[in-house]
């Protein structure tokens, strides 16, 4: 096994249509127009020595390293800066250049600390190689006189270092954070001999802008900036390609390795979805994996009371397995069910839908996307005939006017962020529509054309008034509609769209925005060229969120921008494989690839597979289930890899229908906040542990490759087909590579799919099948997947949850860069260092009419429950609302969100919830019994007999 070393070209790929031919050491070699001559000698394999070049980043010309001999020209030019022409001839090796490069290493090495030997970059400098492929021998300026060997490290960021010392001002790490991250952390301060690389004004890294995503860490040429695994545990002997386990980018890394240990994640160059580039989590935060709270051992308790008791993998399967026939038995076939998890792997997915469908004998299976993108899939499949984004991430760099609707890119979807911020620096328009100021309002050299801050609940009411805009001032594409489109609900749908109820002078003041910005956004998306919009759970957990992606899909349509690259309705899906476990039938109403129960030819092809008969009737799905629970006649779970007491509203209902379970199993790493009422707990694996697939926002099938054992000692897929067996129905993979090869068998979008596929071609967009061999990055090209695009109109109808004197202000809910989701995760790293709390952001208005200072503590109550946070003054925030996040346990968020939902898919509403806020010195009563219960209810009896 070897580090995969990516081959750098040394400066970035050139697409064009003219080709030039020119001669490199005596060596023809054509390349794309506009190609440097270092990147031309590069595809011909022939290396230029370079330092300041790396082909993620356009060519600086700083460093001398790469001069070239050019014939008929005099000089030497940097080969990185120059362009390669048609009839040129190049000479890379002469004695004249050997001198110069030599001369120019000498300089550099003259001010450099020669600790090669114990240098955390010993094997992996560019410095060091460099000087051994220009023969340095000797350096003739000597190592006295002034000199940075004394400059002193920076050691504030706890994943990387930062050591003048060894700096050579190639200027890589800055190009990188501007080019590549879009942040702008870091300047090169002073000049000449005074040159260093500085964050912020003078300010150490964490006190900076910086957000940590590595980008420069990545691009720089010596150990100046290392990371600190690197320097704590050496360079790696091998690596690994595999995915982020944390959001819906899915960006490909190489996990670099030393035996059994993981020393780095790399961001690996060619990954679709990421292309070289990460952010802080998916390349700082893998430490949990590793975590001392890992739980290894399968334990088991009778009630929820007791503690738990550590037991063979077998003791808990047959103690599950007896309990859920048991329940079966005496409450029948229905009685029991299951979520699968957005965490893992579709093979891992796959395994439990099928053991609830197929093993417990119904469809009481959902999964997270219930509470996340349900609507998505409902409205997208309604009017397109996919549930699913309509393009790659890299339809982005051909789109005019981008607008984000309810997300928060740079922090929830990075890379993707830094993608986009890139497209706009080219020059894209951009429209935000979010209550909050997000950092895309304005950033450096980003500002957006249009900030909407809509009231939260009103995303309907401004699609609308948006869409009469285009449909009344004669911007509708009518030739698109007229080829493409259902014309009978065209009209329907134009007809009321006109209706003045929804002109942007009727909503202005309902949806908080002057009707003049909606008219100017309006018809800039219209008019602007390909427009595309991007958007977020802000768009879907709502009261009306599938109505208001609908909408969406409708103003796509009207302005026909669907179906080509830069254009389309795009959902920035929340976590890794969330994508991938709707994919695989997770529904309770559908099997994989969305196709409905209820369909008997459907039914039948699952059938003669999998030797059952299965139930034709939808199943439960999870707000259905707690209800069902508190009820008395749901009975119980298997819950893979989710935290629903933490991330499902209403707390205070998922707790009671929680501790109604005869039986709850929770499959997770750690002792999650649901597994206070569980009665089995099996040990799963971390990303790091799994062989599989994970599906990205772009419908993207990634590997997922292990790259150590099970920590646990077993893959979970084989949990499940154990826990199958031993309810009695036979499920007998040898391999998740098998599983995949029964998906493709049994899912027309996945026919093609295979690992040995995907680890010929990297990864493929869904549908992959004959029609389309190498999967679809744009859908919809040549006509919409359902035939006819179908409008559909789209009423606003307000929340019921409305402000009062008692509750005057509407708290909406996100998430931050630096903590995911519940926070299981990142809340074991050192990302903690960032956002160790949850805060509420209020706006000073507020804050003062209140007598809340920042920092103060403030109790935040609603209809539904209270609790206990800081809060921050935040000119973000819009008077009259305010903001927090739910990543920590001890918050409780969604002790105050409310049991409202989404109309088709009981999305719950998040996003409105009405409050009020007052300062407090002391915890809600929720979280003073949160604290008395979770130790007694975590307690572990370490080796103890089996349960009774
Ligand atoms: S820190 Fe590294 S990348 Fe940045 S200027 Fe110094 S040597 Fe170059
Ligand atoms: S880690 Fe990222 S954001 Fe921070 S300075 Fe480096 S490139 Fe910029
Ligand atoms: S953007 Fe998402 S997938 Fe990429 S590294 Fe960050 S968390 Fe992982
Ligand atoms: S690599 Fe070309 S000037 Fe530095």
């Amino acid at each position: 096994m070897t580090v995969i070393k990516e081959k750098d070209f040394g400066t970035p790929e050139r697409q064009s249509d003219e080709t030039v031919t020119l001669k490199i050491d005596g060596k023809t070699v054509t390349v794309p127009a506009g190609t440097s001559v270092m990147r031309a000698a590069a595809e011909a394999d022939i290396a230029i020595p370079k330092l300041c070049a790396t082909d993620m980043l356009e060519s600086f010309g700083s460093c001398r390293m790469c001069l070239v001999e050019v014939e008929g020209q005099r000089g030497t030019p940097s080969s990185c800066t120059l362009p390669a022409t048609d009839g040129m001839n190049v000479s890379t090796q002469t004695e004249r250049l050997a001198k110069l490069r030599r001369g120019v290493m000498e300089l550099y090495i003259s001010d450099h600390p020669l600790d090669c030997l114990t240098c955390a970059a010993n094997g992996d400098c560019e410095l060091q190689d460099m000087a051994g492929v220009v023969g340095l021998r000797d350096v003739r300026y000597g190592y006295e006189g002034e000199s940075h060997l004394d400059a002193v490290k920076d050691e504030s960021n706890p994943y990387f270092t930062y050591d003048p010392s060894k700096c050579i001002v190639c200027s890589r790490c800055v190009r990188a954070c501007d080019e590549v991250q879009g942040t702008f952390a870091i300047t090169i301060a002073g000049r000449g001999f005074e040159s260093r690389v500085n964050a912020g004004v003078n300010e150490d890294f964490f006190d900076s802008e910086c957000v940590s995503c590595g980008a420069c860490v990545q691009a720089c040429p010596t150990a100046t900036l290392t990371e600190t695994s690197i320097v704590d545990h050496g360079q790696p002997d091998h690596s690994v390609i595999t995915t982020c386990a944390y959001c819906g980018v899915g960006c490909s890394f190489k996990a670099e390795m030393k035996g059994d240990q993981v020393v780095r994640m790399v961001p690996y160059k060619d990954g679709g979805a990421n292309h070289g580039h990460s952010c802080v989590k998916g390349r700082f935060a893998w430490g949990y994996a590793t975590h001392k709270d890992r739980v290894t051992s399968p334990m088991i308790r009778d009630k929820i009371t007791d503690p738990w008791q550590e037991v063979s993998w077998e003791e808990a399967i047959a103690f599950a397995a007896d309990r859920l026939k048991t329940i079966q038995e005496k409450y029948g076939r229905k009685s029991i069910g299951g979520i699968t998890s957005s965490r893992c792997t579709n093979e891992e997915v796959w395994a439990v839908q099928k053991l609830i469908r197929a093993g417990f004998g119904n469809n009481n299976v959902d999964t997270c996307a219930r509470v996340c993108h349900s609507p998505t899939g409902f409205g997208l499949k309604q009017t397109l005939g996919t549930s699913a984004g309509t393009q790659n991430f890299d339809s982005v760099m051909e789109a005019d006017v981008i607008m984000v609707i309810g997300a928060n890119p740079t922090d929830a979807h990075p890379v993707f962020a830094s993608q986009m911020k890139r497209r706009l620096r080219q020059g894209a328009k951009l429209i935000i529509a979010d209550p909050r100021q997000i950092d895309l309002v304005r950033s450096p050299h980003v500002e957006a054309d249009f900030h909407l801050p809509l009231l939260p609940g009103t995303n309907v009411a401004l699609i609308n008034a948006m869409s009469h805009v285009i449909a009344t001032e004669g911007l509708v594409d009518d030739d698109y509609i007229r080829e493409r489109c259902e014309i009978d609900a065209y009209e329907d749908w134009l007809q009321f769209i006109k209706d003045p109820q929804n002109a942007p002078e009727a909503l202005a003041e309902t949806i908080g925005v002057p009707a003049e910005d909606i008219r100017a956004a309006a018809r800039l998306y219209a008019t602007g060229g390909n427009a595309a919009i991007y958007y977020g759970l802000g768009v879907t957990e709502h009261s009306q969120g599938s109505t208001m992606v609908i909408g969406m899909a409708n103003l796509a349509m009207a302005t026909g921008n669907i179906g080509r690259v830069g254009v389309g309705v795009n959902p920035l899906r929340g976590q890794n494989n969330v994508q991938g476990s709707c994919d695989m039938g997770s529904f309770p109403h559908e099997l994989p690839d969305y196709r409905p129960v209820s369909d008997d030819a459907v039914r039948g092809t699952f059938e003669n597979h999998w030797g059952v008969t299965l139930d034709g009737e939808p199943g439960f799905r999870i707000p259905n289930m707690f209800n069902e629970a508190v009820a008395g006649g749901f009975k119980a779970m298997y819950v893979q890899g989710e935290d629903v007491a933490q991330s499902d509203p209403d707390t205070q209902h998922v707790e009671a229908a929680l501790k109604n379970l005869d039986c709850l199993i929770v499959q997770d790493l750690f002792l999650n906040e649901t597994a206070r009422f569980a009665h089995v707990f099996l040990p799963g694996t971390s990303f790091l542990e799994k062989d599989g697939t994970f599906i990205n926002a772009e419908r993207r099938i990634n590997r997922v490759r292990p790259v150590m054992e099970p920590k646990q000692g077993k893959e979970e897929w084989r949990i499940t087909q154990d826990l199958a067996q031993a309810m009695g129905y036979p499920m007998n993979y040898s391999s998740a590579a098998e599983i995949m090869d029964e998906i493709a068998a049994l899912t027309p979008s996945f026919a093609n799919v295979s690992f040995g596929f995907l680890d010929d071609v990297g990864s493929v967009q869904w549908p992959c099948n004959d029609d389309a061999p190498l999967g679809t990055p744009t859908m919809h090209i040549d006509g919409f997947v359902r035939g006819k695009g179908l409008f559909i109109t789209t009423e606003f109808v307000p929340t019921l949850e409305q402000t009062n004197r008692k509750f005057p202000l509407i708290m909406t809910t996100g998430r931050i860069l630096a903590q995911y989701n519940v926070g299981a995760q990142t809340r074991r790293t050192a990302n903690s260092d960032w956002m160790h709390e949850d805060i509420l952001e209020i706006h000073a208005h507020d804050a003062e009419l209140r007598g809340i200072r920042d920092g103060d503590w403030v109790s935040i109550k609603s209809r539904k429950g209270e609790t206990t946070l800081r809060a921050q003054i935040s000119d973000r925030m819009q008077p009259g609302v305010v903001y927090t996040t739910f990543h920590m346990p001890e918050t409780g968020t969604n002790v105050i969100t409310t049991e409202l939902s989404d109309w088709a898919t009981n999305c719950p509403e998040y996003k409105v919830t009405a409050v009020q806020v007052a300062l407090t010195n002391h915890k809600s009563e929720w979280q003073e019994d949160y604290h008395e219960t979770i130790d007694i209810l975590r307690q572990v009896q370490v080796a103890a007999e089996p349960a009774e």
